[in-house]
Protein backbone atom coordinates (compact mmCIF):
# COMPACT_ATOMS: atom_id res chain seq x y z
CA UNK A 1 0.00 0.00 0.00
CA UNK A 2 0.99 3.34 -0.41
CA UNK A 3 -1.00 6.58 0.48
CA UNK A 4 -1.56 9.64 -1.36
CA UNK A 5 -1.85 12.66 0.74
CA UNK A 6 -4.56 14.61 -1.31
CA UNK A 7 -3.54 18.55 0.06
CA UNK A 8 -6.53 19.91 -2.99
CA UNK A 9 -4.53 19.29 -6.28
CA UNK A 10 -6.37 18.70 -9.51
CA UNK A 11 -3.72 15.73 -9.80
CA UNK A 12 -4.12 13.68 -6.78
CA UNK A 13 -6.13 11.14 -8.04
CA UNK A 14 -3.75 11.32 -10.94
CA UNK A 15 -0.55 10.17 -9.15
CA UNK A 16 -2.79 7.29 -7.28
CA UNK A 17 -3.80 6.20 -11.11
CA UNK A 18 -0.12 6.34 -12.00
CA UNK A 19 0.90 4.53 -8.97
CA UNK A 20 -2.08 1.98 -10.15
CA UNK A 21 -0.43 1.87 -13.95
CA UNK A 22 2.58 0.78 -12.27
CA UNK A 23 0.90 -2.15 -10.23
CA UNK A 24 1.20 -0.84 -6.79
CA UNK A 25 -2.09 -0.69 -4.94
CA UNK A 26 -2.68 2.60 -3.52
CA UNK A 27 -5.03 4.68 -1.65
CA UNK A 28 -5.89 9.08 -1.41
CA UNK A 29 -6.28 10.32 2.12
CA UNK A 30 -7.10 13.24 3.16
CA UNK A 31 -4.06 15.05 3.93
CA UNK A 32 -4.45 15.68 7.68
CA UNK A 33 -4.56 12.26 8.45
CA UNK A 34 -2.64 11.66 11.47
CA UNK A 35 1.14 10.20 12.11
CA UNK A 36 -0.77 7.19 14.28
CA UNK A 37 -2.93 6.18 11.28
CA UNK A 38 -0.51 6.13 9.04
CA UNK A 39 1.82 4.08 11.10
CA UNK A 40 -1.46 1.50 11.79
CA UNK A 41 -2.08 1.82 8.08
CA UNK A 42 1.49 0.63 7.99
CA UNK A 43 2.15 2.17 3.55
CA UNK A 44 5.36 1.59 2.23
CA UNK A 45 5.30 4.98 0.76
CA UNK A 46 3.56 8.61 1.12
CA UNK A 47 3.50 10.56 -1.59
CA UNK A 48 2.11 14.22 -1.09
CA UNK A 49 0.34 15.78 -3.61
CA UNK A 50 0.24 19.46 -5.16
CA UNK A 51 -2.06 21.66 -3.88
CA UNK A 52 -3.72 25.34 -4.60
CA UNK A 53 -2.18 26.93 -1.31
CA UNK A 54 0.92 28.55 -0.20
CA UNK A 55 2.38 26.91 2.69
CA UNK A 56 2.59 30.02 4.38
CA UNK A 57 -1.34 31.03 3.99
CA UNK A 58 -3.64 30.92 6.96
CA UNK A 59 -5.69 27.74 6.79
CA UNK A 60 -3.32 26.02 4.27
CA UNK A 61 -3.94 22.70 3.93
CA UNK A 62 -0.61 21.20 6.01
CA UNK A 63 0.13 16.95 7.68
CA UNK A 64 0.56 15.79 10.17
CA UNK A 65 4.50 16.72 10.71
CA UNK A 66 5.64 13.55 12.58
CA UNK A 67 4.50 12.08 9.33
CA UNK A 68 8.17 12.82 8.36
CA UNK A 69 9.62 10.96 11.49
CA UNK A 70 7.96 7.31 10.77
CA UNK A 71 11.22 6.54 9.12
CA UNK A 72 8.17 5.70 5.94
CA UNK A 73 9.29 7.30 2.54
CA UNK A 74 8.43 10.22 1.49
CA UNK A 75 7.54 11.85 -2.09
CA UNK A 76 6.20 15.41 -2.24
CA UNK A 77 4.87 16.67 -4.96
CA UNK A 78 4.86 20.96 -5.74
CA UNK A 79 3.15 21.55 -3.08
CA UNK A 80 4.14 18.46 -0.64
CA UNK A 81 7.73 19.26 -1.51
CA UNK A 82 7.13 22.71 0.03
CA UNK A 83 5.72 21.20 2.78
CA UNK A 84 8.31 18.57 3.27
CA UNK A 85 11.36 20.99 2.91
CA UNK A 86 9.30 23.84 5.07
CA UNK A 87 8.77 21.26 7.78
CA UNK A 88 12.68 20.00 7.57
CA UNK A 89 14.39 23.33 7.97
CA UNK A 90 14.04 24.92 4.37
CA UNK A 91 12.51 28.17 3.56
CA UNK A 92 9.47 28.60 0.51
CA UNK A 93 9.26 31.67 -1.05
CA UNK A 94 6.89 33.05 -3.73
CA UNK A 95 8.70 36.20 -5.19
CA UNK A 96 7.19 36.83 -8.85
CA UNK A 97 9.99 35.54 -11.18
CA UNK A 98 9.97 32.51 -9.16
CA UNK A 99 6.48 31.87 -11.02
CA UNK A 100 6.43 28.98 -13.55
CA UNK A 101 3.75 27.31 -15.81
CA UNK A 102 3.99 24.94 -18.19
CA UNK A 103 6.93 23.78 -19.97
CA UNK A 104 10.07 23.74 -18.29
CA UNK A 105 13.86 21.88 -19.38
CA UNK A 106 15.12 20.12 -16.44
CA UNK A 107 18.86 18.69 -15.74
CA UNK A 108 19.03 16.51 -13.97
CA UNK A 109 22.53 16.37 -11.85
CA UNK A 110 21.96 13.64 -9.70
CA UNK A 111 21.07 10.45 -11.64
CA UNK A 112 21.58 8.12 -9.39
CA UNK A 113 18.50 7.60 -6.79
CA UNK A 114 15.22 8.41 -8.42
CA UNK A 115 16.35 10.05 -11.79
CA UNK A 116 17.78 5.83 -12.12
CA UNK A 117 17.52 6.03 -16.09
CA UNK A 118 16.24 9.12 -16.61
CA UNK A 119 17.39 11.55 -19.46
CA UNK A 120 20.05 14.30 -18.70
CA UNK A 121 17.93 16.72 -20.28
CA UNK A 122 13.94 16.55 -20.47
CA UNK A 123 10.86 18.56 -20.55
CA UNK A 124 8.77 18.63 -17.06
CA UNK A 125 5.61 20.68 -16.40
CA UNK A 126 5.70 23.04 -14.00
CA UNK A 127 2.74 24.66 -12.33
CA UNK A 128 3.75 26.80 -9.22
CA UNK A 129 3.41 30.07 -7.73
CA UNK A 130 5.74 29.34 -4.86
CA UNK A 131 8.79 27.26 -4.67
CA UNK A 132 11.37 26.12 -2.38
CA UNK A 133 14.04 29.14 -2.04
CA UNK A 134 16.95 27.21 0.20
CA UNK A 135 16.99 24.19 1.91
CA UNK A 136 19.07 23.53 5.27
CA UNK A 137 22.15 21.18 4.84
CA UNK A 138 19.72 18.49 5.51
CA UNK A 139 18.83 18.47 1.40
CA UNK A 140 20.36 18.11 -1.50
CA UNK A 141 19.79 19.24 -4.73
CA UNK A 142 18.92 16.16 -7.47
CA UNK A 143 17.79 18.75 -10.70
CA UNK A 144 17.10 21.91 -11.57
CA UNK A 145 15.25 24.28 -14.39
CA UNK A 146 16.42 27.82 -15.13
CA UNK A 147 14.00 29.47 -13.06
CA UNK A 148 14.01 26.82 -10.55
CA UNK A 149 17.19 26.07 -9.28
CA UNK A 150 15.79 23.11 -6.73
CA UNK A 151 13.41 21.63 -8.97
CA UNK A 152 14.49 18.30 -7.39
CA UNK A 153 15.93 17.31 -4.07
CA UNK A 154 16.47 14.42 -1.28
CA UNK A 155 16.98 14.31 2.34
CA UNK A 156 20.59 13.27 3.44
CA UNK A 157 19.47 11.21 5.93
CA UNK A 158 15.95 10.01 5.56
CA UNK A 159 14.58 8.68 2.32
CA UNK A 160 12.06 11.79 2.02
CA UNK A 161 12.18 12.95 -1.81
CA UNK A 162 10.77 16.73 -3.27
CA UNK A 163 9.99 17.32 -6.71
CA UNK A 164 8.88 21.14 -7.90
CA UNK A 165 7.44 19.57 -11.04
CA UNK A 166 4.64 17.36 -12.07
CA UNK A 167 5.65 13.64 -12.78
CA UNK A 168 2.16 12.43 -13.14
CA UNK A 169 0.62 14.86 -15.94
CA UNK A 170 1.53 13.93 -19.58
CA UNK A 171 3.22 16.81 -20.46
CA UNK A 172 6.04 15.43 -18.45
CA UNK A 173 7.11 12.69 -21.03
CA UNK A 174 9.37 10.81 -18.29
CA UNK A 175 7.78 11.70 -15.27
CA UNK A 176 6.44 7.37 -14.54
CA UNK A 177 9.94 7.15 -14.44
CA UNK A 178 10.57 8.73 -11.02
CA UNK A 179 7.37 7.21 -9.79
CA UNK A 180 8.24 3.85 -10.70
CA UNK A 181 11.78 4.16 -9.27
CA UNK A 182 10.51 6.27 -5.91
CA UNK A 183 8.55 3.11 -5.44
CA UNK A 184 10.44 0.24 -6.45
CA UNK A 185 14.04 1.54 -5.60
CA UNK A 186 13.08 3.20 -2.19
CA UNK A 187 9.94 2.81 -0.99
CA UNK A 188 10.59 -1.69 -1.91
CA UNK A 189 7.20 -2.04 -3.75
CA UNK A 190 6.85 -5.09 -5.94
CA UNK A 191 4.10 -4.10 -8.62
CA UNK A 192 2.48 -7.26 -8.40
CA UNK A 193 -0.89 -5.48 -7.70
CA UNK A 194 -3.53 -6.08 -10.22
CA UNK A 195 -7.24 -4.87 -10.90
CA UNK A 196 -8.34 -8.39 -9.73
CA UNK A 197 -7.07 -7.18 -6.23
CA UNK A 198 -9.48 -3.87 -6.45
CA UNK A 199 -12.28 -5.78 -7.03
CA UNK A 200 -11.52 -8.21 -3.95
CA UNK A 201 -10.99 -5.07 -1.78
CA UNK A 202 -13.60 -3.35 -3.08
CA UNK A 203 -16.09 -6.50 -2.65
CA UNK A 204 -15.26 -6.78 1.06
CA UNK A 205 -15.69 -2.97 1.70
CA UNK A 206 -19.21 -3.47 0.33
CA UNK A 207 -20.29 -6.73 2.05
CA UNK A 208 -18.63 -4.78 5.21
CA UNK A 209 -20.65 -1.69 4.65
CA UNK A 210 -23.81 -3.19 3.71
CA UNK A 211 -24.07 -6.48 5.84
CA UNK A 212 -27.57 -7.38 5.39
CA UNK A 213 -29.23 -4.68 4.31
CA UNK A 214 -31.09 -4.28 0.72
CA UNK A 215 -29.10 -2.11 -1.80
CA UNK A 216 -31.06 -0.41 -5.57
CA UNK A 217 -28.63 0.51 -8.49
CA UNK A 218 -29.51 2.35 -11.03
CA UNK A 219 -28.68 1.00 -14.84
CA UNK A 220 -28.73 2.90 -17.31
CA UNK A 221 -26.86 0.94 -19.97
CA UNK A 222 -23.51 2.92 -20.06
CA UNK A 223 -20.43 1.32 -19.05
CA UNK A 224 -20.10 3.02 -15.41
CA UNK A 225 -23.56 2.23 -14.09
CA UNK A 226 -23.78 -1.52 -15.55
CA UNK A 227 -19.50 -2.01 -14.29
CA UNK A 228 -20.92 -0.55 -10.79
CA UNK A 229 -23.99 -3.29 -10.90
CA UNK A 230 -21.72 -6.10 -11.60
CA UNK A 231 -19.57 -5.25 -9.15
CA UNK A 232 -22.20 -5.31 -6.63
CA UNK A 233 -23.53 -8.17 -7.90
CA UNK A 234 -20.82 -10.18 -7.43
CA UNK A 235 -20.10 -8.43 -4.06
CA UNK A 236 -23.77 -9.20 -2.54
CA UNK A 237 -25.26 -11.13 -5.47
CA UNK A 238 -29.74 -10.89 -4.72
CA UNK A 239 -29.22 -8.09 -2.02
CA UNK A 240 -28.91 -5.57 -4.72
CA UNK A 241 -31.92 -5.21 -7.25
CA UNK A 242 -31.06 -2.94 -10.05
CA UNK A 243 -33.46 -0.39 -11.77
CA UNK A 244 -34.01 0.21 -15.94
CA UNK A 245 -35.99 2.57 -16.89
CA UNK A 246 -36.72 2.42 -21.07
CA UNK A 247 -37.78 5.42 -21.75
CA UNK A 248 -37.94 4.99 -25.08
CA UNK A 249 -35.14 7.44 -25.99
CA UNK A 250 -32.78 4.32 -26.36
CA UNK A 251 -30.88 2.74 -29.18
CA UNK A 252 -31.43 -0.08 -31.15
CA UNK A 253 -31.09 -2.97 -29.18
CA UNK A 254 -30.11 -0.96 -25.56
CA UNK A 255 -32.68 -2.50 -23.39
CA UNK A 256 -32.59 -6.11 -24.69
CA UNK A 257 -28.51 -5.59 -24.42
CA UNK A 258 -29.09 -4.64 -20.59
CA UNK A 259 -31.60 -7.88 -19.71
CA UNK A 260 -29.57 -10.03 -21.34
CA UNK A 261 -26.37 -9.03 -19.52
CA UNK A 262 -27.69 -8.97 -15.69
CA UNK A 263 -30.90 -10.82 -16.17
CA UNK A 264 -29.16 -14.18 -17.93
CA UNK A 265 -25.62 -13.48 -17.48
CA UNK A 266 -25.66 -12.17 -14.02
CA UNK A 267 -28.67 -13.51 -12.81
CA UNK A 268 -29.27 -10.17 -11.16
CA UNK A 269 -32.60 -8.90 -9.58
CA UNK A 270 -33.64 -6.80 -12.84
CA UNK A 271 -36.36 -4.56 -12.89
CA UNK A 272 -36.57 -3.04 -16.19
CA UNK A 273 -39.58 -0.73 -16.12
CA UNK A 274 -40.80 0.02 -19.92
CA UNK A 275 -41.81 3.78 -19.46
CA UNK A 276 -41.92 4.47 -23.01
CA UNK A 277 -45.28 5.55 -23.34
CA UNK A 278 -44.66 7.67 -20.19
CA UNK A 279 -42.12 10.17 -21.38
CA UNK A 280 -43.26 9.91 -25.45
CA UNK A 281 -46.40 11.59 -23.88
CA UNK A 282 -44.48 14.09 -21.93
CA UNK A 283 -42.82 15.39 -24.78
CA UNK A 284 -45.30 15.38 -27.14
CA UNK A 285 -45.08 19.23 -29.13
CA UNK A 286 -41.91 19.69 -26.62
CA UNK A 287 -39.36 21.50 -29.09
CA UNK A 288 -37.33 23.79 -26.42
CA UNK A 289 -33.98 21.30 -25.88
CA UNK A 290 -33.87 22.20 -22.59
CA UNK A 291 -37.76 21.68 -21.75
CA UNK A 292 -36.81 18.02 -22.91
CA UNK A 293 -34.19 17.69 -20.75
CA UNK A 294 -36.47 19.02 -18.04
CA UNK A 295 -39.70 16.74 -18.35
CA UNK A 296 -37.27 13.42 -18.95
CA UNK A 297 -35.33 14.24 -15.99
CA UNK A 298 -38.78 14.58 -13.96
CA UNK A 299 -40.39 11.97 -15.62
CA UNK A 300 -37.62 9.66 -14.49
CA UNK A 301 -36.70 10.46 -11.08
CA UNK A 302 -41.25 9.69 -10.84
CA UNK A 303 -41.26 6.29 -12.29
CA UNK A 304 -37.44 5.68 -10.22
CA UNK A 305 -38.89 6.17 -7.20
CA UNK A 306 -42.35 4.29 -8.21
CA UNK A 307 -40.27 1.38 -8.85
CA UNK A 308 -37.74 1.39 -5.87
CA UNK A 309 -40.89 0.96 -3.34
CA UNK A 310 -41.87 -2.09 -4.62
CA UNK A 311 -38.23 -2.98 -2.97
CA UNK A 312 -38.53 -3.55 -0.12
CA UNK A 313 -36.16 -2.58 3.14
CA UNK A 314 -34.11 -1.19 0.80
CA UNK A 315 -31.23 1.16 2.48
CA UNK A 316 -28.80 2.14 -0.30
CA UNK A 317 -28.57 3.54 -3.96
CA UNK A 318 -25.50 2.40 -5.68
CA UNK A 319 -24.15 5.18 -8.36
CA UNK A 320 -21.41 4.38 -10.97
CA UNK A 321 -19.92 8.19 -10.49
CA UNK A 322 -16.31 8.33 -11.70
CA UNK A 323 -13.29 10.69 -10.57
CA UNK A 324 -13.69 12.42 -12.83
CA UNK A 325 -17.44 13.22 -11.89
CA UNK A 326 -16.61 14.15 -8.59
CA UNK A 327 -13.86 16.41 -9.60
CA UNK A 328 -16.11 18.61 -11.83
CA UNK A 329 -19.24 18.77 -9.58
CA UNK A 330 -16.78 20.77 -7.26
CA UNK A 331 -14.61 18.43 -5.71
CA UNK A 332 -14.14 15.69 -4.20
CA UNK A 333 -15.98 15.94 -0.38
CA UNK A 334 -12.68 14.51 1.32
CA UNK A 335 -10.33 16.91 0.24
CA UNK A 336 -9.90 20.66 -0.61
CA UNK A 337 -9.83 20.68 -4.32
CA UNK A 338 -11.06 23.80 -5.84
CA UNK A 339 -14.35 23.85 -8.01
CA UNK A 340 -13.26 23.23 -11.51
CA UNK A 341 -17.11 23.23 -13.07
CA UNK A 342 -20.50 22.20 -12.67
CA UNK A 343 -21.66 19.03 -13.71
CA UNK A 344 -24.53 19.18 -16.42
CA UNK A 345 -25.63 15.50 -15.89
CA UNK A 346 -29.60 14.95 -16.65
CA UNK A 347 -30.71 11.70 -15.40
CA UNK A 348 -28.85 11.91 -11.80
CA UNK A 349 -31.17 11.11 -8.74
CA UNK A 350 -31.45 14.03 -5.91
CA UNK A 351 -30.47 13.17 -2.33
CA UNK A 352 -34.12 13.55 -0.98
CA UNK A 353 -34.68 9.90 -2.37
CA UNK A 354 -33.68 9.32 1.02
CA UNK A 355 -31.08 6.59 0.73
CA UNK A 356 -27.79 6.18 1.59
CA UNK A 357 -24.88 6.51 -1.43
CA UNK A 358 -22.47 3.97 -2.60
CA UNK A 359 -20.34 4.77 -5.02
CA UNK A 360 -18.14 2.00 -5.56
CA UNK A 361 -15.93 3.55 -9.12
CA UNK A 362 -15.26 7.05 -7.61
CA UNK A 363 -11.59 6.76 -7.39
CA UNK A 364 -11.07 5.48 -11.01
CA UNK A 365 -10.72 6.79 -14.41
CA UNK A 366 -13.05 5.61 -17.16
CA UNK A 367 -10.15 3.56 -18.76
CA UNK A 368 -9.93 1.54 -15.30
CA UNK A 369 -13.54 1.17 -15.22
CA UNK A 370 -13.43 0.01 -18.68
CA UNK A 371 -10.39 -2.94 -17.51
CA UNK A 372 -12.61 -3.57 -14.41
CA UNK A 373 -15.36 -4.29 -16.12
CA UNK A 374 -13.91 -6.76 -19.00
CA UNK A 375 -12.23 -8.26 -15.28
CA UNK A 376 -16.25 -8.66 -14.32
CA UNK A 377 -16.93 -10.58 -16.81
CA UNK A 378 -19.03 -7.62 -18.63
CA UNK A 379 -19.25 -7.96 -22.92
CA UNK A 380 -17.07 -6.11 -25.02
CA UNK A 381 -20.36 -3.99 -25.91
CA UNK A 382 -20.93 -3.10 -22.91
CA UNK A 383 -17.63 -2.16 -21.28
CA UNK A 384 -16.29 -0.18 -24.80
CA UNK A 385 -19.69 1.90 -25.13
CA UNK A 386 -19.34 5.51 -26.32
CA UNK A 387 -21.23 7.68 -23.68
CA UNK A 388 -24.62 8.22 -24.30
CA UNK A 389 -26.78 11.31 -22.71
CA UNK A 390 -28.98 10.82 -19.94
CA UNK A 391 -32.12 12.26 -22.51
CA UNK A 392 -30.96 10.08 -24.92
CA UNK A 393 -32.30 10.20 -28.70
CA UNK A 394 -34.63 13.01 -27.70
CA UNK A 395 -31.63 15.63 -28.07
CA UNK A 396 -30.70 14.06 -31.46
CA UNK A 397 -34.16 14.29 -32.45
CA UNK A 398 -33.94 18.04 -33.33
CA UNK A 399 -37.65 19.53 -32.85
CA UNK A 400 -40.70 17.12 -31.28
CA UNK A 401 -39.77 13.78 -30.36
CA UNK A 402 -42.05 11.39 -32.27
CA UNK A 403 -41.50 7.69 -32.39
CA UNK A 404 -41.22 7.70 -36.25
CA UNK A 405 -38.64 10.65 -36.01
CA UNK A 406 -36.64 8.27 -33.05
CA UNK A 407 -37.07 5.10 -35.49
CA UNK A 408 -35.43 6.34 -38.44
CA UNK A 409 -32.33 8.20 -35.89
CA UNK A 410 -32.09 4.33 -34.44
CA UNK A 411 -31.68 2.68 -38.01
CA UNK A 412 -29.31 5.41 -39.16
CA UNK A 413 -27.34 5.26 -35.87
CA UNK A 414 -26.70 1.57 -36.11
CA UNK A 415 -25.97 1.87 -39.63
CA UNK A 416 -23.21 4.27 -38.69
CA UNK A 417 -21.68 2.34 -35.50
CA UNK A 418 -21.73 -0.98 -37.86
CA UNK A 419 -19.78 0.83 -40.38
CA UNK A 420 -17.19 2.38 -38.02
CA UNK A 421 -17.08 -1.07 -35.95
CA UNK A 422 -16.48 -3.02 -39.21
CA UNK A 423 -13.69 -0.67 -40.29
CA UNK A 424 -11.60 -0.63 -36.57
CA UNK A 425 -13.17 3.46 -35.81
CA UNK A 426 -15.01 3.13 -32.92
CA UNK A 427 -12.37 2.58 -30.53
CA UNK A 428 -10.90 5.22 -31.76
CA UNK A 429 -13.00 7.84 -31.49
CA UNK A 430 -14.90 8.93 -28.59
CA UNK A 431 -18.60 9.54 -29.43
CA UNK A 432 -20.46 9.24 -32.46
CA UNK A 433 -24.15 8.87 -33.45
CA UNK A 434 -26.14 10.37 -35.72
CA UNK A 435 -28.46 13.04 -35.88
CA UNK A 436 -31.72 13.65 -37.71
CA UNK A 437 -32.36 17.53 -38.56
CA UNK A 438 -35.53 19.35 -38.94
CA UNK A 439 -34.86 20.11 -42.55
CA UNK A 440 -36.21 17.98 -46.11
CA UNK A 441 -34.67 18.86 -49.46
CA UNK A 442 -34.88 17.81 -52.75
CA UNK A 443 -33.63 14.60 -53.69
CA UNK A 444 -34.09 12.59 -56.87
CA UNK A 445 -33.92 8.69 -56.58
CA UNK A 446 -35.07 6.39 -59.30
CA UNK A 447 -36.95 9.08 -62.19
CA UNK A 448 -38.33 10.44 -59.02
CA UNK A 449 -38.21 13.81 -57.11
CA UNK A 450 -37.79 13.44 -53.56
CA UNK A 451 -38.01 16.04 -50.95
CA UNK A 452 -37.16 13.80 -47.78
CA UNK A 453 -35.04 14.60 -44.50
CA UNK A 454 -31.44 14.67 -43.69
CA UNK A 455 -28.88 12.97 -41.20
CA UNK A 456 -26.39 13.90 -40.13
CA UNK A 457 -23.64 12.06 -38.66
CA UNK A 458 -21.45 13.13 -35.92
CA UNK A 459 -18.15 12.03 -34.46
CA UNK A 460 -16.18 13.42 -32.29
CA UNK A 461 -12.46 12.80 -30.36
CA UNK A 462 -11.81 14.30 -26.73
CA UNK A 463 -10.70 13.52 -23.46
CA UNK A 464 -12.89 15.03 -21.25
CA UNK A 465 -15.99 16.14 -23.49
CA UNK A 466 -15.60 19.70 -22.25
CA UNK A 467 -13.32 20.11 -25.37
CA UNK A 468 -13.60 18.15 -28.51
CA UNK A 469 -12.67 17.88 -32.18
CA UNK A 470 -14.29 15.97 -35.11
CA UNK A 471 -12.62 12.56 -36.12
CA UNK A 472 -10.63 12.83 -39.11
CA UNK A 473 -12.79 9.43 -40.68
CA UNK A 474 -11.79 8.16 -44.43
CA UNK A 475 -13.57 9.30 -47.02
CA UNK A 476 -14.59 5.74 -48.03
CA UNK A 477 -15.84 4.53 -44.64
CA UNK A 478 -18.24 8.17 -44.56
CA UNK A 479 -19.71 6.95 -48.31
CA UNK A 480 -20.06 3.56 -47.29
CA UNK A 481 -22.02 4.94 -44.34
CA UNK A 482 -24.28 7.37 -46.41
CA UNK A 483 -24.90 4.86 -48.79
CA UNK A 484 -26.14 2.68 -46.50
CA UNK A 485 -28.23 5.00 -44.83
CA UNK A 486 -30.11 6.30 -47.83
CA UNK A 487 -30.67 3.10 -49.09
CA UNK A 488 -31.96 1.40 -46.22
CA UNK A 489 -33.05 3.97 -43.92
CA UNK A 490 -36.85 5.17 -45.31
CA UNK A 491 -37.90 8.78 -45.42
CA UNK A 492 -33.37 10.27 -45.76
CA UNK A 493 -32.45 11.49 -48.89
CA UNK A 494 -29.43 13.45 -47.68
CA UNK A 495 -26.28 12.45 -45.50
CA UNK A 496 -23.95 15.40 -43.70
CA UNK A 497 -21.25 14.86 -41.85
CA UNK A 498 -20.52 17.36 -38.97
CA UNK A 499 -17.06 19.35 -38.63
CA UNK A 500 -17.52 21.45 -36.38
CA UNK A 501 -15.17 21.15 -32.87
CA UNK A 502 -16.22 22.28 -29.27
CA UNK A 503 -16.41 25.06 -28.93
CA UNK A 504 -17.80 26.61 -30.28
CA UNK A 505 -20.17 23.67 -30.95
CA UNK A 506 -21.19 21.33 -28.48
CA UNK A 507 -20.94 17.79 -28.82
CA UNK A 508 -24.54 17.19 -29.32
CA UNK A 509 -26.80 19.34 -31.41
CA UNK A 510 -29.51 20.03 -28.53
P1 LIG B 1 -22.15 18.60 -25.12
O1 LIG B 1 -23.26 18.46 -26.10
O2 LIG B 1 -22.50 19.46 -23.94
O3 LIG B 1 -21.90 17.14 -24.55
O4 LIG B 1 -20.86 19.01 -25.75
C1 LIG B 1 -20.84 16.74 -23.73
C2 LIG B 1 -21.09 15.32 -23.29
O5 LIG B 1 -22.21 15.28 -22.42
C3 LIG B 1 -23.25 14.49 -22.96
N1 LIG B 1 -24.49 15.20 -22.68
C4 LIG B 1 -25.32 14.87 -21.69
N2 LIG B 1 -25.25 13.88 -20.79
N3 LIG B 1 -27.29 14.60 -19.87
C5 LIG B 1 -26.27 13.74 -19.89
O6 LIG B 1 -26.25 12.81 -19.07
C6 LIG B 1 -27.43 15.63 -20.74
O7 LIG B 1 -28.38 16.40 -20.69
C7 LIG B 1 -26.37 15.77 -21.70
N4 LIG B 1 -26.15 16.65 -22.70
C8 LIG B 1 -24.99 16.28 -23.29
C9 LIG B 1 -22.94 14.36 -24.43
O8 LIG B 1 -23.49 13.17 -24.99
C10 LIG B 1 -21.43 14.38 -24.43
O9 LIG B 1 -20.91 13.10 -24.12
Amino acid sequence: LVLILDFGSQFGQLIARRVRELNVFCQVVRHDISAARVKELNPKGIILSGGPASVYEPGAPHCDPAVFDLGIPVLGICYGMQLACHFLGGKVGGAAHTREYGRATLSVTDPDTIFKGYPPESIVWMSHGDQVQNVSGDFVPLAATDACPLAAVKHTSRPIFGLQFHPEVAHTPHGGQILANFLRDVCGCSGQWKMAAFIENTVAEIRRKVGTRRVICGLSGGVDSSVCAALLVKAIGPQVACIYVDNGLMREGETELVKHTFRDWFKADLHAVDARERFLTALAGVTDPQQKRKIIGKVFIDVFKEEAKSIPDAHFLAQGTLYPDVIESGGSPDGPAATIKLHHNVGGLPAELGFELIEPLRDLFKDEVRHLGTELGLPEDVVWRHPFPGPGLAVRCLGEVTEPKLQTIRKADTIFLEELRKAGWYRKTSQAFAVLLPVQSVGVMGDGRTYESTICLRCVQTDDFMTADWSRLPEDLLARAATAIINRVKGINRVVYDISSKPPATIEWE
